[in-house]
């Protein structure tokens, strides 16, 4: 004899280590809540379509409400030896209510039953995810406000390149967010399905109505077909996939910061409240947790490619497989949703040195493109005009001055079109507010930047 819930057809016991290394419990306990809110809406669905008598209906759906409060408030063990949250409930059920127990799983299998609770063990967590992410943002326009005149050198290949504003860099995170968000939001639409219904794989001889649990669980539509509603896990890869996206964006940033806030950039400082000390160097003050999101950003992006050669050449339907679809999902659940809280809390703390940033467009030659488009505006053509300032520039270099500290004679040598004004457009500040092209770094564009995302956060 064998007691598993599926001991029938067996004379032997299993293996102990087989039956520990095949359990799920350790883990899909987390989703205890799902897998109860899914069986009783499979319940009150047996018994609105008369598949169940009503009294045995109650007794179940008692049992059932008895128990999610125990395990709320954690009066419950469960046990390996009942391999899953699944078969831990409906074990704890019979001994709760007695065999009546039994006729719960009446026109349902594990397979849509593990399905529908890790459907809405996303449904219930991605709304969570979009929320943070336009906190978020929310943190970043609000910096962006505060910093629409704070001049910084932009970068490429980490080179000062032309000056910006710092509101102009902080907007582009809001723009990555922006994306990320719409990308978890259409993650919804295929979360947002109900698999209950099609039992093992081929549906059931029941007179069923999973259009009335998709209803009671809140879910927008029903699989259209049953093979692909107990082995589909795309909405999983998504969610994976879209959490790395999530997870690059916010790498990027903390490195930035992690890089700002040394003492070579010494651009920005963090709060106390975001950062560490040394055990043996007094003087530091570390970015750990900039430094903690960049490498979990390895540890997101392991779940996806996990899950992707899981589901690699998996055959059609279900396969224990799919076991393995949980824990990366968990994981990053647990990770992004404290993430995304405490760079909000990061950032709304962190304290600008708006003055070091600026000097450092003031010594450099950074300004070089200013002067280059100086004398393509009086005619020169521009190839010319930046052969000439490139010479400047190497002269500059070698004589230790920048273009601004250069005479005009000395201006006028190198191109007779270079009069008093250019000392205007060397300034940074004036770089900045002269680039009024759409989406550039202008004080006025920044500023339709905010505006713009403003209204998008309303909408
Ligand atoms: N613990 C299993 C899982 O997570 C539940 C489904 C098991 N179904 C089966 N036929 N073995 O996938």
């Amino acid at each position: 004899m064998n007691s598993k819930l599926w001991g029938g057809r067996f004379q032997g016991t299993t293996n102990d280590l087989f039956d520990r290394f095949g359990a799920s419990i350790y883990f899909d306990q987390e989703l205890a809540n799902e897998d109860i809110e899914g069986s009783l809406a499979h319940v009150k669905m047996l018994q609105h379509t008369k598949i169940l008598p009503a009294a045995d209906c109650k007794k179940i759906i008692q049992g059932l409400e008895s128990l999610q409060k125990d395990i709320q408030n954690g009066k419950v063990k469960f046990d390996y030896h009942y391999e899953d949250i699944h078969m831990n409930i409906e074990e704890l059920l019979t001994k709760k209510i007695g065999p009546v127990a039994g006729k719960l799983h009446t026109a349902r299998s594990r397979n849509d039953q593990v399905a529908v609770d890790f459907h809405l063990y996303l449904k219930h967590r991605l709304p969570k995810t979009i929320d943070l992410i336009t906190g978020l943002q929310k943190v970043f326009v609000k910096l962006a406000e505060k910093n629409v005149h704070t001049i910084m050198p932009g970068y490429t290949h980490l080179q000062h390149a032309q000056p910006i504003s710092y509101g102009h860099y902080l907007m582009a995170y809001y723009q990555m967010l922006q994306r990320d968000k719409e990308r978890f939001q259409f993650n919804m639409k295929h979360t947002d399905i109900s698999p209950l219904g099609a039992a093992a794989l081929a549906g059931t001889t029941f007179k069923t109505d999973p259009k009335f649990t998709a209803r009671e669980l809140g879910f927008k539509q029903v699989y259209a077909n049953s093979l692909d509603a107990v082995s589909d896990r795309d909405f999983a890869l998504e969610f994976l996939s879209n959490a790395s996206i999530l997870m690059m964006h916010l790498s990027r940033l903390c490195e930035e910061i992690s890089m700002w806030e040394s003492y070579e950039f010494n651009y920005i400082e963090l709060s106390d409240q975001y950062t560490t000390g040394s055990s043996i160097m007094p003087q530091k003050k570390n970015p750990d947790m900039a430094e903690l999101v960049r490498g979990k950003t390895g540890r997101m992006y392991g779940h996806l490619m996990g899950l992707l050669s899981t589901m690699k050449s998996l055959p059609l339907a279900y396969n224990k497989d799919l076991q393995e679809d949980k824990e990366g999902v968990f994981d990053t659940v647990h990770n992004i949703i404290p993430i995304l809280k405490i760079l909000s809390g990061m950032l709304s703390t962190v304290k600008v040195h708006k003055q070091r940033m600026k000097e450092t467009t003031e010594k450099d030659y950074s300004n070089a493109t200013e002067l280059a488009d100086y004398l393509a505006s009086k005619g020169m053509p521009f190839r010319q005009a930046h052969e000439t300032v490139g010479q400047l520039v190497a002269k500059g270099i070698k004589e230790h001055r920048f273009l601004q500290d250069m005479g005009l004679d000395e201006l006028k040598q190198a191109s007779n079109l270079i009069d008093d004004d250019a000392y205007h457009v060397l300034k940074s500040e004036v770089a900045v507010e002269r680039r009024h092209s759409l989406g550039g770094t202008g004080f006025d564009q920044v500023a339709m930047q905010i505006k713009n995302a403003k209204k998008q956060l309303k909408e």
